[in-house]
């Protein structure tokens, strides 16, 4: 059996996130406890988050044997097949702990050799489930991407951007306090140029707002690979360009996506 088309991986992205999405939106209790936390007191995971994690896992072991699985609680586990399911349980864990309504469950597939890593992979297919938002985004590589709601599916194609005194631009800030200082003072820089900031709080959702053109673009220092992967498709796919800060392939070290005439731009702004 050859490999699936990305199309046909879409749809198992879209397939696994949406039971996920169910599950932790239907179960989310009133009170939500931090079970645990990682890489700071700030950084946490909630009973939720391993539940979902489960749920992904268990469902594309079943649909997906050979493939390997990274995710965000439990780790890679390596396959045979040449793709890796690269899965965020719940993005905007702060947003789920405190009620407000932005978070995601994000499931992407990359093909690599060897451990999936962002400078290597090849991205087919992801998706991007908003489940109070009642919004499934999702995207394969080649085809083009996708808003799936209660009025149905369109696809999404990115304006090429305003002028940057004009432009409403996301961000991000990771969970270490030194690296907060940096990004504070960035925005600092960047603030009094822009028409005006966000902090939604959910990566993979600030990804699919500047491919639905709700920003006209974002940037985050630090992100984890399944905080992005999935996003980073459906922004692509939209025809927004993101790329790292100094133009190369995006990363961990840096992620700016914008509409074609943005980008150039905020580049400069943000160097
Ligand atoms: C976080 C969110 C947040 C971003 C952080 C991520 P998590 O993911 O996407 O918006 O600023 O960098 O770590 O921890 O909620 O899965
Ligand atoms: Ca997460």
């Amino acid at each position: 059996m050859g490999e699936p088309t990305p199309e046909q991986l879409r749809l198992l992205a879209v397939e696994v996130a949406t039971a996920a999405g169910d599950l932790v939106s239907r179960g989310r209790p009133d009170r939500v406890e931090v079970a645990a936390t990682k890489s700071s007191p700030t950084d946490v995971v909630t009973a939720m988050d391993t539940a979902s994690e489960q749920l992904l896992r268990e469902r594309l072991r079943a649909a997906r044997p050979a493939d390997g699985l990274l995710g965000e609680e439990e780790g890679h586990e390596p396959g045979s097949s040449g793709l890796t399911w690269v899965v965020d349980p719940i993005d905007g864990t702060v947003n789920y702990l405190y009620g407000l309504r932005s978070y995601a469950v994000s499931v992407a597939v990359v093909r690599s050799d060897g451990a999936p890593h962002p400078s290597t992979w090849t991205v087919l297919a992801g998706a991007v489930v908003d489940p109070s938002g009642g919004e499934t985004w999702s995207a394969a590589r080649g085809c083009g991407a996708w808003l799936t709601d209660a009025r149905g599916t369109r696809a999404l194609s990115v304006p090429s951007g305003p002028e940057l005194g004009q432009a409403l631009v996301a961000t991000g800030f990771g969970y270490d306090a030194r690296r907060r200082a940096e990004q504070a003072a960035v925005v600092a820089r960047l603030l009094p140029r822009v028409r005006d900031l966000r902090r939604i709080g959910t990566a993979s959702l600030d990804l699919c707002s500047v491919a639905a053109g709700r920003v006209d673009a974002y940037y985050e220092r630090g992100l984890n690979p399944w905080d992005f992967a999935a996003g980073w498709l459906v922004a692509s796919e939209a025809g927004a360009v993101v790329t790292d800060f100094a133009g190369g392939p995006a990363g961990d070290h840096g992620l700016l996506a914008a509409g074609r005439g943005l980008h150039p731009v905020l580049l400069e702004a943000l160097r």
